[in-house]
């Protein structure tokens, strides 16, 4: 059985101080497996020391590749002795990473064998758009009960239009078409900047691929990559994180690494809700600068307001003054964090809108959507939170009850801290140099 782990904070106290911002956790294992196309060593720097990360290193190894985490967040990769071409269930099960195998795979072997990929539990996160496109590349896949046969002697480029964006889905389709013979064209592409982080690092290694206007993406096949040497991109999640933990406890801190241009949709709902902040080069200070006023957020693929800060953003809105409301458009499950905030006395309301063409608006495919799942959330504050003992069900929702313990005024225990381990390297340990009181027990 897993080790199961506590935070146990004492809140009620501003945070200040300044915290510097880690690799992203979006981009750092997608570098270390595409790392492998090349029998050099690939130097990935600015990695993040999250279980994401580690996870991904441990599968590589097991393939018989060549990971070495090294001193200064470096970490080598060579796929010159992969030597196995199957992500079992158990591996896969460990990260989202499964998919991002077949084209490294494909390339020195012809076939791969991956599983369901794992990750937080938000939805049911279907594989579709990404096998479609890996067909469309002349791969053939069979497949039963969440394992996948990939075969494909040669893939050729082709023009592949995702139905719906997706994130992970556009990075794999540029991951398994960079040796394809001829140019692959991938129409409505994601834009999120962790995918050009990925490019950046493969035109490194050799790759011509290219970002065109209108949600396009072009990949010149080449014969081969070679070993590149790159620096993760900051995590903008993180960043996000410190913000609204200075805002929500009224405090100020400086993020060292927040990139204002990843950041636009954040900062604008900053300006319309009154919370202080300051850009100063590579870096952004965030303050408590007066009583928050409430807002209405749309989450949105890149370069909207993203999914992945509506949580913490909702502790923010409960200490507005008025009604906010979030609607989450991109997974169909995501609120579960909102059971937890109503045991520390968060006024909630969650319902489903009106939607006139939900097609168009929802990322996730309609056919996984349920009727006991909510998208939207009215939130009522100001809310004096009160500490509760809470169980953090996945990463975002761990940070989201981390911020709302140090509102609150008392002791709060939190299980399940390893789980906010898979995409915030040291949490309670930067809280602590911004002055929380945050402590980690088995
Ligand atoms: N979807 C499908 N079929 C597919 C692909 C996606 O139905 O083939 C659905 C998903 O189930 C979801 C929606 O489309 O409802 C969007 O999914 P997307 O593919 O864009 O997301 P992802 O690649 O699974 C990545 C990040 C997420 C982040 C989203 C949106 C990684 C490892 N994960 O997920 O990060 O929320 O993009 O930007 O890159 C997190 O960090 O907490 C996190 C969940």
């Amino acid at each position: 059985m897993n080790k199961r782990e506590k935070f146990v904070i004492e809140g009620g106290k501003p945070l200040k101080g300044e915290v510097t911002l880690c690799g992203a956790k979006n981009s750092g294992f997608k570098l270390m497996i595409a790392s492998l196309y090349a029998d050099g060593r690939s130097e990935i720097r600015n990695f993040s020391k999250i279980t994401d990360t580690f996870s991904t290193g441990e599968i590589i190894r097991n393939l018989g590749g060549e990971v070495i985490f090294g001193e200064n967040h470096i970490v080598t990769v060579s796929g010159k002795s992969l030597s196995n071409w199957v992500i079992s269930s158990g591996q896969g099960k460990l990260s989202r990473a499964a998919t991002y195998f077949i084209g490294p795979f494909l390339s020195r072997f012809g076939k791969a064998v991956v599983s369901n990929p794992g990750g937080c539990k938000i939805g049911r996160r279907p594989l579709d758009r990404h096998f479609e496109g890996i067909k469309a590349l002349g791969a053939k896949i069979k497949g039963q009960d969440g394992h996948y046969l990939i075969s494909a002697k040669e893939l050729k480029g082709t023009r592949y239009r995702f139905p719906k964006v997706t994130h992970g889905g556009t990075d794999v389709m540029v991951i398994t078409s960079v040796l394809a013979k001829g140019k692959t064209v991938l129409e409505n592409a994601a834009l999120e900047p962790e995918i050009d982080d990925l490019i950046a690092f493969l035109n490194k290694m050799g790759a011509k691929i290219e970002r065109k206007p209108g949600r396009i993406i072009t990949i010149e096949g080449v014969k081969e990559l070679k070993s590149a040497s790159h620096s993760v991109m900051p995590d903008r999640n993180e960043a996000v994180t410190f913000a609204c933990a200075a805002l929500a406890t009224k405090g100020d801190v400086l993020v060292k690494g927040a990139d204002k241009k990843v950041l636009g949709a954040f900062l604008e709902q900053l300006d319309k809700v009154g919370g202080g902040y300051e850009i100063d080069g590579k870096d952004i200070r965030f303050y408590y600068k007066k009583q928050l006023s409430p807002c209405n957020i749309l989450t949105h693929p890149y370069p909207g307001f993203m999914t992945d800060w509506m949580a913490v953003w909702s502790v923010l809105m409960t200490q507005a003054k008025g009604e906010s409301v979030i609607h989450e458009t991109i997974f169909e499950n995501r609120f579960a964090f909102f059971e937890q905030l109503i045991k520390m006395g968060v006024k909630v309301k969650l319902f489903n809108p009106r939607v006139p063409r939900p097609e168009e608006v929802y990322s996730f495919n309609l056919k996984d959507d349920r009727p006991e799942y909510f998208h939207a959330a009215r939130i009522f504050g100001p809310a004096t939170l009160k500490p509760a003992r809470l169980e953090i069900a996945d990463l975002r929702a761990g940070a989201t009850l981390i911020l709302a313990s140090l509102i609150a005024k008392g002791k709060s225990e939190l299980t399940g801290a390893e789980l906010v381990d898979r995409g915030y390297e040291n949490l309670d340990e930067k809280l602590r140099g911004l002055k929380a009181n945050i402590k980690r027990t088995e």
